[in-house]
């Protein structure tokens, strides 16, 4: 298992270019199986493992799937032969679930392997479970699987959902394209990936209008057909060469990406003292003095991002003053903080709030990644740190981050990843 290993001290200087949204990849893979004729053809997917995961579960479900050149795919997926998606990739991601509402909506059965992913809190499904109800489909859980079917069609429905959830309506959206009349969801998830599937689905043939609002109006149509699309980039990505930039007292244009995605990570930093310049596609940060504490809360979308938290925690670590950071949306999203202890932060968490105390420098540990945005959040604090810092399980980063020493190393911080074979106990 390979660790990545960080002299920290380094300002970080030049230009990194972010890749393709990791969350609008990982559901419009799975929505081109809806595709009646005609090849997808999709760029900017990005080079992670969460990607290569579910193209490999396409692939082994008979799906023609070609990544062609960089972050290009091509798919054919009617040569399809099993409405079936198991094995251990199936089980260790969490996007599989999007396999669930793809098949569902084209061949109105699918059965799929119960979903896995980052360990940061109770995972449930019954929001994308109750939907699918709604249209129509017969839902049940049974030995690890589970199973949609629809023999007499999916009809559309109005669903409410209980908590705004992200896959939920993906997934509503996916299973009702080609429903017969119109679904309407209400309460939906209005996050950047919701839209670019959206916006995916529609240039298939699909209706879909209102998507970045909360009530989606889905009209069922008979047929999609293959499209060519590009990808959104990732704004978790973005922001966390934000705070990589913040933190190291650099100055770097983080190009390729959609100011308008990064807006609430973009204003807590300037609350902190940060420099952000705004661009058509690019946004420069700039720092030279310690950061200034701020209070933090995760929401959904347009709130603060629950998926930048950890980043940014390791930021508000080494900023001047007390911090409070409310965690809103996952229970276990804290697990980075006891690896920041390590390294010297001052930080209490009581539930879902982290009360964080400034400290001036942090120092270099061997730390673990327990989590994608853990990992990031350890190699961000590495960065700073005085000393060498170490991040073992670095899998967990390499599921959502493309070659991140790569683009860190070119901005000029000393990171190196020290491959080892060997399987740690866990
Ligand atoms: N929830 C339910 N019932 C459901 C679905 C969700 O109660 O049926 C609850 C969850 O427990 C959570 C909240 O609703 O408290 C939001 O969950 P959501 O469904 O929005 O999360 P998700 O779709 O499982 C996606 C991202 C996560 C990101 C969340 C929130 C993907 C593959 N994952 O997860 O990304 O944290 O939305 O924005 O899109 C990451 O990239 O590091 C990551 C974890």
């Amino acid at each position: 298992m390979d660790k990545l290993q960080i002299e920290g001290g380094k300002r970080l200087f030049g230009e990194v270019n972010i890749s393709g949204a990791k969350n609008a990849a990982v559901a419009i893979l799975p929505a081109s199986i809806l595709a009646d004729d005609g090849l997808c053809n999709i760029d900017n997917i990005p080079d992670i493992h969460d990607v290569k995961c579910l193209e490999n579960i396409m692939v082994d479900m008979g799906i023609a799937l070609t990544s062609e050149r960089d972050g290009h795919v091509k798919i054919n997926p009617n040569t399809i032969k099993t409405y079936s998606a198991h094995g251990e990739n199936v089980r260790t991601m969490r996007a599989s679930y999007y396999l669930l509402g793809a098949l569902l909506g084209k061949y109105k059965k699918a059965e799929v392997a119960f979903p896995g992913g980052c360990s940061i809190g109770v995972r449930p499904i019954d929001q994308h479970i109750k939907g699918f109800e709604a249209l129509g489909a017969k839902v049940t859980i049974e030995h690890g699987y589970i199973k949609a079917e629809a023999p007499n069609g999916l009809k559309g429905a109005n669903i409410y959902l209980d908590v705004v959830s992200v896959g939920a309506t993906i997934n509503i959206m996916l299973a009702a394209c080609k429903a017969e009349g119109i679904t309407v969801i209400e309460n939906a998830a209005r996050e950047p990936h919701v839209v670019d599937v959206a916006n995916f689905l529609n240039s298939m043939g699909a209706n879909i209008k209102g998507a970045g609002t909360d009530v989606i109006k889905i009209v069922g149509v008979d047929k999609l057909r293959g499209c060519d699309y590009s990808v959104i980039p990732d704004q978790i990505e973005a922001g966390t060469y934000m705070v990589a930039a913040a933190i190291t007292k650099g100055d770097v244009l983080i190009k390729n990406v959609i100011p308008k995605h990064l807006e609430s990570m973009t204003a807590k930093l300037i609350e902190m003292g940060v420099n952000v310049e705004e661009y058509e596609d690019s946004v420069r940060v700039s720092c030279d003095k310690r950061p200034k504490a701020v209070n933090i809360k995760t929401l959904p979308y347009p709130g603060f991002p629950t998926d930048i938290q950890q980043p940014f925690t390791t930021l508000l670590s080494v900023s001047e003053g007390r911090s409070i950071v409310t965690e809103s949306i996952w229970e276990g999203r804290f697990k980075h903080v006891d690896e920041l202890k390590r390294m010297g932060a001052n930080i209490k968490v009581e539930g879902k709030i982290a009360i964080i105390d400034g400290i001036e420098r942090l120092s270099g540990a061997e730390v673990m990644a327990t989590d994608l945005r853990a990992g990031a959040a350890l190699v961000i604090a590495g960065l700073a740190a005085e000393g060498t810092t170490t991040v073992t399980h670095v899998r967990h980063i390499d599921r959502g981050y493309e070659k991140i020493e790569e683009k860190l190393r070119r901005l000029g911080a000393s990171i190196i990843r020290i491959t080892d074979n060997r399987e740690y106990f866990e």
